[in-house]
């Protein structure tokens, strides 16, 4: 286990712009979304709420209701479901997007 995450025991399923990955629990969801794409390090995230190149759309439950946040001020709960990410998030996870499986309806 890497030192870039917080310590945790198992993977929580995520689903991120309709593909499921499984990532770290108790981690932020920028760090959640590196783990399942590495790319992810070399963007221009400042991971302190400022810049902004992590914003996201996202509901914490399935059925829950639809919000606006920042990827590196959230931390991702096993259900959740991000339904908008900003253009950087969506470069540097465009190939494990693409390998990803597919979320359940
Ligand atoms: S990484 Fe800069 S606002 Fe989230």
């Amino acid at each position: 286990m890497s030192d870039m995450y917080r310590p945790y025991a198992k993977l929580i399923p995520i689903v991120i712009l309709g593909k499921r990955f499984e990532v770290p629990e108790g981690n932020l969801l920028l760090r959640q979304m590196q783990f399942a794409a590495p790319d992810i390090g070399f963007g221009r995230y400042c991971w302190n709420a400022e810049c902004r190149y992590c914003e996201i759309s996202y509901r914490a439950r399935p059925e829950g209701p639809e919000v606006n946040g920042l990827a590196c001020a959230v931390t991702g709960q096993p259900g959740m479901c991000v339904t908008k990410a900003a253009a950087e998030i969506r470069y540097n996870m465009a190939d494990a997007l693409a390998a990803a499986p597919a979320a359940e309806k």
